[in-house]
Order: structure tokens, then C-alpha cells, then sequence
């Protein structure tokens, strides 16, 4: 193990942001001279990049532990250097230790820039175990783990430290804002993310640019609340999301801008206005309701109303008439009724959303929701979840349907695995369009005619 370069294996759960603290991390510890490496039963380290949002999220990255250092060990005779990083590491902390002592490095989602420290000493500290224990009969007093740990949250300090990447997806993502204030009863994020911080407009700039000339196409500004964004501009003046937007659509090579996550009541009018004026912003806006009734609404701390909600849709569609939207929703909250639940279902048969997550209510540690009376029993959850699926579906069903015989501009991204004379893009919607060609057209943004659709998928032809 001594003198050879360090491979490392990232596992990541949970959302977009995990998936982007991922790739930067990935880039530091390259740069660190570490090498990344898909197998995950010979890696030197293995991070498990976490999600704490709903228990099954959790419980699963204790499991997943257990099951690497038995796979590992059964090869190796030792084990790699865990990493716990993000969201269950800024819960858990030091109960990581507790549960599972063969891990040496828990770090907050904010602190993962100081691992390539924190490695040299973990992996300095395996090495000594690995040589007591092959030299040393078992009974005899194994050196301890070293445990090294800072789950502090510290806003954009990690910027500071990470490198600039230096290879780029077609489809780039770009944290613009960190943090969530909105307090709503069931969720964990204001927590493990902390509070709402934003990034200067010129880093973002910077980083947008630097992937665009690395081959980024499409770019998806990324914040837990991203509506609130209000990094400072070159003048040092806090500037919003509206403004950002129409910077990065100035960037060369950049053709198409999502944003993520949108809290419905902040999105403002200007922002709006810009999805009638903006041609690059993509007509696809993800706007999570979590609930139809105002009083689950209210329970939730959400601050709008089921009927704010439905206004602001209005306003969207009436900017920009090719706006669709997206949501999610959390069934089985407590005290949820059949008639609020009714409402829910209302909901989805008024707004027509095309692509929806709902999920079980699930009680989260050290939430105000998790000790409200009048839980829902998991039956009842299970059959409100099947009941607002199935609706959904029906609504996505239908929208990929009426997308026959259209033309409609296509990212494409990869050859498909099931089907190497086929490749697979995403259009404005977000639907992944599956069309016979070779790869040279990866990469690039085409216009299809659209010929047949599925609930996952849609197939057609380029057009020359
Ligand atoms: N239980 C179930 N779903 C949750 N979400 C957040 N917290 C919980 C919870 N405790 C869902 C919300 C949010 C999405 C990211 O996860 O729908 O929009
Ligand atoms: Fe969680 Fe609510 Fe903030 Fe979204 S808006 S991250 S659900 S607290």
C-alpha cells in the first residue's frame, strides 16, 4: 500500500447537491494526487457522500458501510479508509464512531475541502493497523482507529479552497446557493445545510465559463432555496436570481439554463418576466407544492396557500405559454385527513405537472412534524402514495403523448446501453428522447420529430 497512488471511490446519495459536492470533490482530491476509481472493492478510500432527507435515506448509508467492509475485508484482509461526509455526517457526528468505529473521517457538507488532510493521516493510521495485524497475534491490543471530524457549517468557505474543475458533463450543475431558511416542520435541511448563504455572482461567472469551455451545454444553478439567491454583483451589491440568470445566458457555449430548487411564494415577478424574455431559460419550472390542502400547508410552515400556488402557475404559463411544471409531494403528514388528502389529488388534476416525486412523510429527527399528534399509520401513507401516483402518472402519461408529431429540441448525452445504434438526449422537459444515430451528435442540440412516447420515454427522428 506504502508509495503507490491512492484510489478513492465516491458513493453518493440523495440530491443534485450531493451530486455536485461529489464532482468537486472528485477534482480536489485528483489534484491532491489521488486517483478515482470505480471498483469499489479495492479502493485505498471510499467516501460515502450522504442524504439524511427521509429515515430509508439514512439507515441505508449504515447498511452500505457494513457491506463494503465486509466486501473489502474478505479481499484484502483489511479495510479501506471510510469517509462519512454531508447531511447524515452533520446529524449523526460522533455517533458515526459509535455505530461504526472503522470509519475515520466525518465531515458536514461544508467541510469536505479538508479531506485530502485529513486522508494522508487516516490512511498513515490503516497502514500501522494493517502491519500490527500481520504481524501480531490476534489477541493482542490492535492500535486504535484515528477518528478526525468537523461537521461545522461554514457557509462558502469551502469555495475558497476547491480547484477549478478540469473535465465537464454536457449537462453541468453549479451550486449557487447554500443553506435553506424557511424552517418547514418535517424537513431536516436548515440543519444539515444551515443557513442561506449565496455566492458572488463573478465566482459563479467564473465557474459557468471555465465548464463551458470544458463542454458544458446546459447549465442547472443549483440552491436549496434557490429563489432567494442574492449574491453580491462586481460592485459589491446583492444582486437576485432574475439578474444572475441573465449573466450566465451571456456566456459562450451555454445554451440552456435550469434553475433548482424554487420555494413557490418566492419566486419572484422578475423572474417571471424572464421566462418570457430569456430564450435559454428552459420552460420546465420545478415548484414543489408538497401538499393541496392549506391546512397540511399551514402545518408545514409552508408560506403560501394552495390558491397563491395555482396564481403563481397562472402567471407563468401566461409569460411563457410552453412553461410546464414539476413538483413534489409528501403524503401521510400528521393530522393529514382524507379531505386534505382529496386536495392533494385536486391539486394534480388542475395543474397537469409532468414530472412529479411524491414521497411518505417520513419523521426526522429534531423536526417540530416528528412530535405532532395524529401520525398517520403506514398503511394509510402506502395508500395515499399509490393513489397520488397513480394520478400523476396519468398526467405525465398524457403530456409525453401530446409531444407525438412535434418538433422538439433535443441535448443529446450518451449511446444507449441497451441499444449502442441508439442515443439518448433530454429535451427542454427534461424527457430523455431516444433516436437512432452514432455518436458523433453527443453533445450537440438537435431538432426532432417526436413519432412515439412511453410513460418513460420518448423516441423520434433529427431532423436534417
Ligand atoms: N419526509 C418525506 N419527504 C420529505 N421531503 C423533505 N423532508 C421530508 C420528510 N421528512 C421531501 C420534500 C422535498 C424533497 C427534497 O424531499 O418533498 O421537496
Ligand atoms: Fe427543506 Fe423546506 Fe428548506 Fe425545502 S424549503 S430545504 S423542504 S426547509
Amino acid at each position: 500500500m506504502v508509495g503507490a497512488l491512492k484510489t478513492f471511490h465516491i458513493k453518493t446519495f440523495g440530491c443534485q447537491m450531493n451530486v455536485y459536492d461529489s464532482t468537486r470533490l472528485n477534482t480536489l482530491l485528483t489534484s491532491a494526487n489521488m486517483v478515482a476509481t470505480d471498483d469499489e472493492d479495492s479502493a485505498d478510500i471510499i467516501i460515502l457522500n450522504t442524504c439524511y432527507i427521509r429515515e430509508k435515506a439514512s439507515a441505508k448509508i449504515f447498511s452500505e458501510l457494513g457491506r463494503l467492509k465486509k466486501l473489502y475485508t474478505r479481499k484484502h484482509k483489511f479495510h479501506p479508509v471510510f469517509a462519512v461526509i454531508g447531511c447524515v455526517a452533520k446529524a449523526e457526528g460522533t455517533k458515526i464512531f459509535t455505530r461504526a468505529p472503522y470509519v475515520s473521517i466525518v465531515l458536514s457538507s461544508q467541510k469536505y475541502h479538508l479531506l485530502p488532510d485529513m486522508l494522508s493521516k487516516a490512511l498513515a493510521n490503516i497502514c500501522e493497523i494493517e502491519l500490527f495485524q500481520s504481524t501480531h497475534k490476534e489477541k493482542e491490543k490492535c492500535p486504535k482507529y484515528l477518528h478526525l471530524i468537523d461537521t461545522e457549517l461554514s457557509g462558502l468557505e469551502k469555495f475558497d479552497c476547491l480547484p477549478s474543475q478540469t473535465k465537464s458533463d454536457h449537462v453541468a450543475f453549479v451550486q449557487v446557493q447554500e443553506g435553506c431558511d424557511n424552517f418547514c416542520t418535517y424537513c431536516v435541511v436548515p440543519n444539515t445545510r444551515g443557513r442561506e448563504v449565496s455566492r458572488p455572482i463573478t465566482d459563479i461567472m467564473a465557474e459557468v465559463s471555465n465548464l463551458a469551455s470544458l463542454g458544458a451545454v446546459e447549465v442547472n444553478l443549483l440552491g436549496q432555496n434557490v429563489d432567494s439567491y442574492n449574491g453580491v454583483d462586481e460592485f459589491g451589491n446583492p444582486s437576485d436570481l432574475a439578474t444572475l440568470i441573465s449573466k450566465v445566458a451571456k456566456i459562450d457555449g451555454i445554451r440552456r439554463i435550469r434553475y433548482t430548487t424554487s420555494y413557490p411564494s418566492k419566486i419572484s415577478d422578475k423572474m417571471i418576466a424572464l421566462h418570457a424574455t430569456e430564450p435559454k431559460l428552459m420552460p420546465l419550472v420545478y415548484l414543489p407544492i408538497q401538499a393541496g390542502s392549506d391546512t397540511v400547508l399551514h402545518r408545514m410552515n409552508r408560506k403560501y396557500t394552495r390558491s397563491q400556488y395555482l396564481d403563481i402557475i397562472s402567471k407563468l404559463k401566461s409569460a411563457n405559454p410552453r412553461v410546464q411544471v414539476s413538483s413534489d409531494f409528501i403524503v401521510g403528514f400528521p393530522g393529514e385527513t382524507e379531505d386534505d388528502f382529496a386536495q392533494t389529488l385536486d391539486i394534480v388534476e388542475r395543474v397537469h405537472f409532468i414530472q412529479c416525486y411524491a414521497f411518505k412523510y417520513s419523521p426526522r429527527p429534531n423536526t417540530p412534524a416528528a412530535t405532532m399528534p395524529d401520525q398517520i399509520s403506514p398503511e394509510v401513507k402506502s395508500s395515499r402514495l399509490h393513489r397520488l401516483q397513480t394520478a400523476l402518472r396519468k398526467f405525465q402519461d398524457s403530456f409525453n403523448r401530446s409531444c407525438i408529431d412535434s418538433v422538439m429540441n433535443v441535448l443529446f448525452l450518451e449511446q444507449s446501453k441497451v441499444d449502442p445504434s441508439c442515443i439518448i438526449g433530454k429535451n427542454e422537459y427534461l424527457q430523455p428522447v431516444i433516436v437512432k444515430s452514432t455518436s458523433s451528435i453527443i453533445g450537440k442540440i438537435l431538432p426532432v420529430h417526436i413519432t412515439g412516447a412511453s410513460y418513460a420515454n420518448l423516441t423520434g427522428d433529427i431532423l436534417d
